[in-house]
Parts: C-alpha cells; structure tokens; sequence
C-alpha cells in the first residue's frame, strides 16, 4: 500500500481489502481525531456504521463500548446470529480504535484466516498513522495558501476570483483527461496559487491602467519564480511550486522563465496555462474589458501547439461549455 494516500483512501481501501478477505462486513472505530473524519469520508462508510448500528439496537447495546466491554478481542464470538471478530488497531504502542469484522453464523473464523486478518491489521496502524500526518499536514498547507490568496487579492483588485476560476477549470480539464485524485488535488492547489508570486510586485504596477514600461514588465515576467520561492518554502509543496514555476512556459518553447518546450513543462503547467488564458480573456482588468466566451474559445484554439499543448487543448474542448460558462460567472 503506498504511503501517500490521504485517510479516507486509506480506510476505504482496508475496509475493500478485508472484505474481498473475509466476506464479512467490516467497519473501523477510531478514537479521537480519528472519528468524525472516518464516519463523514464516504457513502460506504456510512452504510457498514448504519448496518453496526443496527446489530447493537438489536441487541439492546446502547453504545459500542458496552460491546467492548463484554466481548474480548482477538477471539471471535456470536452475537445475535452473526460472528463478530474485534481487533484493536495500536499505534505507537497505543489504543486507537478497533476494527470489526461481522458475518454470518454459517461461517466461522477459521485459526489460518483469523492468522492473516491479524497480520494485514498489525501493518494497518502504521499505514493509518501515516495517512493522517500527511493530511495533518494538508490541512495545515492550506490554511497558508487560503491567507497567501487573500493578500494576492487584496492587492490586485481585478485578479478577484481568478485563482478560484483558474483551479476550477483546471479541474475539470484534469477530470477529463483521467488524472487520479491525489493528482487533481495537486493542480487544485497549484491553480489557486499559480500567481502567488505577484505579491513581491507593486499595487501601482498591478493595477496600472496606462502601457507598462518594460521594466514593469520584466517585474510581472518573474512572478512565476518569485511564487516558487515562495510556495517552495512550505513544507511537501515542492512540486506544487515546480508547477507554479512552468505556468506561463508555452508549448512552442517561446514561454518564460526557461524557454521549456512541449512535454518538458510539467502537465500540471499546461493544464493551468490553458484555464489561467481562457479566464484572463474573459475577465475585466484595469486597462480592458473582459471579451465574449466565443472569443476565448477562438484564441485558445488559434494557440494549439504555440502558445498551448495540444492534447490538452482536446480535453478542454471536450468538456461542455455549460460548465465552463458557469465557473466564468462566480
Ligand atoms: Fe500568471
């Protein structure tokens, strides 16, 4: 099981395995932090807590210590015409919580399978542990990003919304192309600071109405860096900044900061690239007003294989304008 998983994944893909295992229905209780975000994750979830419910209200046990309580762990025991089997999940030497395992009567635990079902719980404590530092740490990620946006937008008044826009076309753009969760949540992230570097740049050039000078324009040309160093800093978002970094590359190798060409800009860059372009065109800024949908589409279009990579062009063009339309009125 790869380590990178966030804690709902990892709970879902325990409960899928034990079950494929044991033909039962399993469900985890998890202590403290662990609860509220293992009852609230995923439909399935929901279901196996309901169906626990329902064999506890059956057999007048108010509340699932009381189960506990009476039944030992580690042996497998009849309750109301089903087996139960109970397993505490350690970590670091302490109680977390307990996993069950309930299935019908005519199937007994049998000494080999209880062996294994023991054996893949005693790994599941590390696995578990590991999941909810890494979305510990998520969490904390993007309480910085969420005030990092905010002061980007409180700068540069006509950039309101944008990154939010830019991350929610980003998104169904990587939807339609396949990427898995944890990628989309990458670009998520990337798409909403992908102009965090524009904070080192002054108000009066932001929101300068008038032809900016070249030196102004060779300040806004480093944001894509500056918001590198600064995304950089934040502990496991390396990547997301790398991302940042490539954002204005473009395809044709004609791009900034490094001139990268076609697939040595990171997918993620070029997905945002084409969402960030067809967001600008339609927005207001200081010195212009926002152009038509058509008009956006038509210049993304003009771009394929300049400005923008071409397969992910085809994916945009595949998602429906409905959508679309309806992000570029937040
Ligand atoms: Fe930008």
């Amino acid at each position: 099981m790869r380590l990178d998983l966030d804690f709902a994944d990892v709970i879902n893909k325990l409960i899928t395995l034990l079950e494929g295992l044991t033909g039962g229905d399993i469900f985890f209780v998890l202590k403290n932090n662990y609860v509220e975000r293992h009852y609230y994750t995923k439909n399935g979830i929901w279901k196996k807590i309901h169906f626990i419910k329902q064999i506890l209200k059956e057999n007048k046990y108010r509340k699932l210590n009381h189960m506990l309580k009476e039944y030992p762990v580690y042996y497998p025991f009849l309750l109301k015409g089903n087996y139960c089997y109970i397993i505490p999940i350690i970590i670091k030497n302490s109680l977390k919580g307990y996993t069950f395992i309930v299935r019908e009567k005519t199937r007994e635990f049998k000494e080999q399978e209880i062996e294994v079902i023991n054996n893949i719980l005693s790994q599941a404590g590390v696995v578990i542990e590991n999941s909810f530092l890494i979305e510990e740490t998520h969490a904390m990620n993007f309480e910085i990003v969420k005030s990092l946006v905010k002061a980007i937008e409180a700068k540069d008044t006509y950039t309101k919304g944008h990154s939010q826009r830019v991350a929610a076309i980003s998104n169904l753009i990587a939807k339609e192309m396949g990427f898995t969760p944890q990628t989309m949540k990458k670009i998520d992230m990337a798409a909403v600071l992908h102009d965090v570097g524009k904070i080192g740049i002054s108000e009066k050039i932001l929101n300068k109405v008038e032809r900016l000078t070249e030196e102004e324009y060779n300040q806004i040309r480093k944001h894509p860096e500056n918001g590198y160093e600064i995304v950089s800093q934040i502990k496991n978002m390396l990547q997301i900044a790398e991302i940042i970094k490539y954002h204005h590359e473009k395809w044709d190798g004609t791009g900034y900061p490094e001139k990268l060409e076609g697939e040595f800009i990171p997918i993620e860059s070029r997905i945002i690239s084409v969402a960030d372009t067809f967001d600008a065109i339609t927005s207001d800024r200081s010195y212009r007003k926002g152009a038509s949908i058509e008009k956006a589409y038509e210049e993304i279009m003009i771009n394929i294989g300049k400005q923008f990579d071409p397969f992910v062009v085809k994916n945009f063009l595949n998602i429906e304008r409905e959508k679309i339309i309806k992000i570029i009125k937040i």
